[in-house]
């Protein structure tokens, strides 16, 4: 009997250091590419403004219609498109411009020119006791800008 208890108390023992390493070294997403992020409150952005978020790959835009969550990936080949608040196209300052081969997008990710076949693609978007979140696992695809794709906070 005691044997038994002896045996047992170290199987316990064993599987509590197990349960810890595993707690320990199990990967979690928080605020990572492919986790949900929260991004702050509506009243942090101003309106026209964008905003990067390098841990979630994607560029927060607020615009007259509601948010835009931009996944950096350019829908040509892949590079990542940066904000150009510098570049003047059409009198106005202000694109996304792929340094690839100059695919270029408005605040709304819409294309504007160059060989990208549609515009960037976005993010879903949430918001839960007044806070932005960003659903960096969630990429849709689409063919052309429309208001109803904004998150209205
Ligand atoms: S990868 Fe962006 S334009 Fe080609």
């Amino acid at each position: 009997m005691l044997a038994f208890l002896g045996w047992g108390t170290m199987a316990l023992v064993g599987l509590q250091g197990i349960v810890a390493f595993l707690f320990f070294f199990w990967p979690r997403k928080t605020s990572t590419f492919g986790s949900r992020i929260s991004v702050g409150t509506a009243n942090d952005f101003q309106l026209n403004e964008v905003r990067y978020f390098v841990q979630g790959k994607f560029y927060l835009v607020r615009l007259q219609e509601g948010f835009m969550a931009l996944y950096q990936k350019c829908p040509h080949v892949g590079c990542t498109v940066p904000w150009r608040a510098d570049f003047q196209f059409n009198d106005k300052a202000g694109w996304f411009r792929c340094p690839c081969h100059g695919s270029t997008y408005d605040r709304t990710g819409q294309i504007v020119f160059g060989p990208a076949p549609r515009p960037m693609d976005y993010m879903r978007m949430s918001s839960e006791g007044g806070r932005l979140f960003v659903d960096t696992g969630a990429i849709r695809r689409r063919d052309a800008w429309d208001p109803a794709q904004a998150f209205k906070a």
